[in-house]
């Protein structure tokens, strides 16, 4: 059986397995990431697909900001597990990110990643054309779409994260110091 859920914190794991397989080692490099490092996904728009109860994919929004100070999302990574494309996963999770996306408010959503793939949701190039990503991207690949009419209309300027900051990889780093200063003493 196929369900769409929020991602639980169990999925984590299975999740970055899934998007090395896709994706590899530089996905870590990607512009987009820079959007993304230290920060948590926004409110609610964390999802994983599950077949079996076997996690075989992910997708997660971000919440940024345009150069002119227009909210927006960035989504990104989808990914589904090779054993599972075609199925039509990428799409029902498309489709629950964006909807969920609309009931929470948002009213433009951006990815970089193949339009041709992405316009079967609406994304085109067209709608992000003033926009700019805080490092190398393929403008072609830059897309958006708007879930409120024309709310990407005349948004310009380079994206910035304003996501909450995730404070756990933080509260980590102090567990094994403070861990290390036990045994060291
Ligand atoms: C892209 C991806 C998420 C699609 O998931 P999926 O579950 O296989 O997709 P669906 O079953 O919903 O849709 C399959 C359709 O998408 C098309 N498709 C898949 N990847 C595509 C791509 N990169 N470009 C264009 N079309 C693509 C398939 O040809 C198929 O077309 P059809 O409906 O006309 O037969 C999945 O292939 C994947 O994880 N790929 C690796 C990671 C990746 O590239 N992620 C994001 C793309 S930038």
């Amino acid at each position: 059986m196929i369900q769409i859920r929020d991602e639980i914190a169990s999925d984590i794991g299975l999740r970055e397995r899934l998007l090395d397989a896709c994706f590899g080692p530089g996905r870590f490099l990607k512009t987009s990431q820079r959007l993304r490092d230290g920060r948590l996904p926004a409110r609610g728009l964390a999802l994983t697909a599950t077949r079996d109860d076997r996690v075989v994919g992910t997708v997660r929004l971000w919440d940024v900001e345009t150069g002119c100070g227009r909210p927006a999302l960035l989504l990104g990574p989808l990914a589904v597990d090779p054993a599972a494309q075609g199925l039509g996963l990428g799409g029902l999770l498309m489709r629950a990110a964006l909807a969920r996306a609309g009931e929470h408010g948002h009213g433009a959503v951006l990815l970089v990643g193949d339009a041709p793939y992405y316009a079967r949701f609406g994304f085109a190039p067209d709608r992000a054309a003033g926009l700019a990503m805080p490092g190398p991207f393929e403008r072609e690949r830059f897309l958006g779409l708007d879930l409120r009419a024309r709310a990407l209309d005349g948004a310009n300027g380079t994206l910035r994260a304003t996501g909450a900051l995730d404070t756990l990889p933080a509260v980590a780093a102090e567990a094994a110091a403070m861990a290390a200063r036990r045994q060291a003493a």
